[in-house]
């Protein structure tokens, strides 16, 4: 039986994907921008199958094996894609797939970044479309129609704008490879509990909140001044428009009605850590939060043995993962079984 076997990133954003502007085609609200992570990958395993169904494995981290609970809206979706793709295809097989994380799942480390596009790349593989997987543009418009926005940066190597726009012009836009710059992310993890309230839930809140039009006009600023932070490798210009742009997300989030709070006393004890480090040590770090509790901590490899030991001083940290710029989804030759 054909088989095909890939491996994506998970990605950290520096500019907050919020809201959407449809979501019919899950065009987002505004553009985002992330760095690809080396420490959180998914790998999965896709073969096309005799069975009259469709079967799907998954393993969290930690765990066992286990088939898909098909009553989730994560897993909905991921049948959504199975269908679409596979009418594109014209192939009527079914498939089996097998599908592992190497980091926990929904604490903010966009799990469904690195297992949707993973997803997607594997079926556009094993159902023949080697063109669309070829073409990133095209690979990342495919991510996005399975209504994982965050996946879609996942489709290009390094730094990566997802682009607001229409059905064509809304995709991933690479800024620089994964070489450019020698950025690191270290995750702060407080909290292995699922989020209460998923980012695809979040998205639909986000237009109730009184400040989610405020957010959209303050942030183009932002999100210019953060892309020529990056090929300028500027870590202070950076720094201040992932904190801006995270703080600004979460004013939003628990503005909503119903409102959402993500952060907990250990995220806020980051924060103040992180701001007096800079100040008493003079150490260029800089806090970010996805839809979760757990801090992503963004400084320059020449810090990390420094910021990493100072985080986990801090009572609450359970532990940390060290992330370097990735090369976004991609074949291997390594299948799961
Ligand atoms: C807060 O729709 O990509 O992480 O599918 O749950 O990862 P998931 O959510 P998605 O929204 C991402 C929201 C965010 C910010 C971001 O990554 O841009």
């Amino acid at each position: 039986m054909k088989k095909v076997s890939v491996i994506s990133p998970a990605n950290i954003a520096f500019i907050k994907y919020w809201g959407r502007a449809d979501h019919n085609l899950y065009i987002p609200r505004n553009s985002s921008i992330s760095m690809n992570i080396s420490g959180c990958k998914t790998t999965t395993t896709i073969a096309l199958s005799d069975k009259k169904e469709d079967e799907v494995y998954v393993k969290f981290f930690n765990q066992k094996y286990q088939q898909l609970n098909l009553n989730t809206r994560k897993a909905q979706a991921l049948l959504k894609q199975i269908v679409r793709i596979r009418q594109i295809s014209e192939n009527k097989s079914k498939v089996k797939i097998f599908s592992e994380n190497n980091f926990p799942a929904d604490a903010g480390i966009a799990s469904s970044a690195s297992s949707f596009s993973a997803l997607t790349a594997g079926l556009l593989l094993i159902y023949g479309l080697q063109d669309k997987f070829a073409d990133k543009i095209e690979l990342s418009r495919q991510i996005r129609l399975c209504g994982s926005g965050s996946a879609v940066r996942s489709a290009m190597d390094g730094f990566v704008e997802f682009t607001t726009g229409n059905d064509q012009t809304s995709h991933a836009v690479q800024i620089a490879d994964q070489n450019h710059w020698d950025l690191v992310d270290i995750v702060a993890l407080i909290d292995f509990d699922k989020k209460k309230i998923s980012s695809s839930l979040g998205h639909e809140l986000a237009d109730t909140s009184p400040y989610f039009e405020t957010r959209i006009t303050e942030m183009q600023s932002r999100i210019k001044q953060c892309r020529e932070a990056i090929i300028k490798k500027d870590l202070e210009k950076l720094g201040m428009a992932i904190e801006q742009d995270a703080i600004s997300m979460h004013a939003v989030m628990m503005t909503s009605r119903p409102p959402a709070f993500y952060w907990q006393p250990g995220s806020m004890a980051i924060i103040q850590a992180i701001i007096s480090l800079r100040e008493s040590e003079k150490i260029p770090a800089y806090f970010t939060f996805d839809a979760g509790a757990n801090a992503h901590i963004i400084t320059e490899a020449k810090y990390l043995e420094k910021v990493n030991q100072y985080l986990q001083q801090i009572p609450f940290v359970k532990n940390t993962i060290i992330n370097h710029p990735d090369l976004g989804v991609r074949e291997i030759n390594k299948h799961l079984f």
